[in-house]
């Protein structure tokens, strides 16, 4: 019998502060809840990045390119994409091909909205968008050269299993690029940006989305309880991947880790 005074499974956020309050990376209702705070925020998704990043998140996106030394003969699929920034940045980057694969529908009409809306000059070709499953990618096995995932792995429900999907898509030779956040090494950043993320970024930007999903509360806890990224780059070793290298960036709040696949015999 549903007790009629809880509210009802409509009216509830899809991170209210009891599923905040353990690790929300164990919570068995992660991937619905991750869908449903994404469709929620997705039309000012990017105003909000722009803003709290200080411009800084595109700056991001465009070093993962660079780091993934995108070629014109690479296939590039990105995963998590989101509405798209990291797959434009790609496709700009000189790719000969990018797909954007992401599971929230709101998030990819976006993406296909800012897609048909941009100039693109003759000589890019524009990203393509479906929705799918980072653990479950519907690509066959050494199909892509680069597979790039930014402030996606923390939201994947395995990360592991995620990373292994990228390994099993990847031709050999191929790069694996991962872009997420972390908490800065040196303890005077750390506060700083802890206080940031956790007492201001939650206000301003729930305002900016007139969000009530709990996004912006679920980002600083995500981050907090993620994997360190010298436990990401441990994760990418386990799936098979070799010559890992990491880049922290603007005092240590994010870094990308990038992985290669073996060239074969
Ligand atoms: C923080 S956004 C990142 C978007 C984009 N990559 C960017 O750079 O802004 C995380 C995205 O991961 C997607 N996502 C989370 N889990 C997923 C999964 N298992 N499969 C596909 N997409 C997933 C969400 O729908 C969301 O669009």
């Amino acid at each position: 019998m549903p007790d009629p005074g809880a509210p009802s499974e409509e009216a509830r956020p899809a991170w209210d502060s009891t599923a905040l309050r353990s690790d929300p990376h164990a919570d068995p209702d992660k991937a619905r809840r991750v869908q449903e705070m994404f469709g929620a925020i997705a039309r000012r998704y990017d105003l909000n990045n722009r803003l709290h990043s200080l411009g800084r998140d595109q700056a991001w996106r465009r070093r993962a390119v660079r780091l993934a030394q995108v070629g014109p003969d690479d296939d590039v699929l990105d995963v998590a994409c989101g509405t798209g920034d990291l797959s434009e940045a790609f496709a700009r980057g000189g790719a000969r091909s990018v797909i954007g694969v992401d599971f929230t529908p709101e998030m990819l009409e976006v993406a296909n909205v800012k897609v048909n809306h941009r100039r693109w000059p003759r000589d890019v070709t524009r990203p393509t968008y479906v929705q799918g499953d980072a653990m479950d990618l519907q690509f066959p096995d050494e199909s892509q050269d680069v597979v790039s995932i930014a402030f996606g792995i923390r939201n994947v429900t395995d990360p592991a299993k995620a990373v292994s999907e990228f390994h099993r898509v990847l031709r050999p030779g191929g790069r694996v690029v991962i872009l997420e956040f972390c908490e800065p090494g040196l303890a005077p950043m750390r506060l700083f940006n802890g206080f940031y993320c956790k007492r201001i970024m939650p206000l301003t930007a729930s305002l900016i989305a007139r969000d009530r999903s709990g996004a912006y509360q679920y980002l600083p806890r995500s981050i907090e309880t993620f994997s360190k990224p010298e436990d990401l780059a441990a994760l990418t070793a386990a799936a098979g991947f070799g010559e890992i290298q990491q880049t922290r960036m603007t005092m240590g709040i994010c870094a990308i880790t990038v992985g290669h696949k073996a060239a074969g015999p």
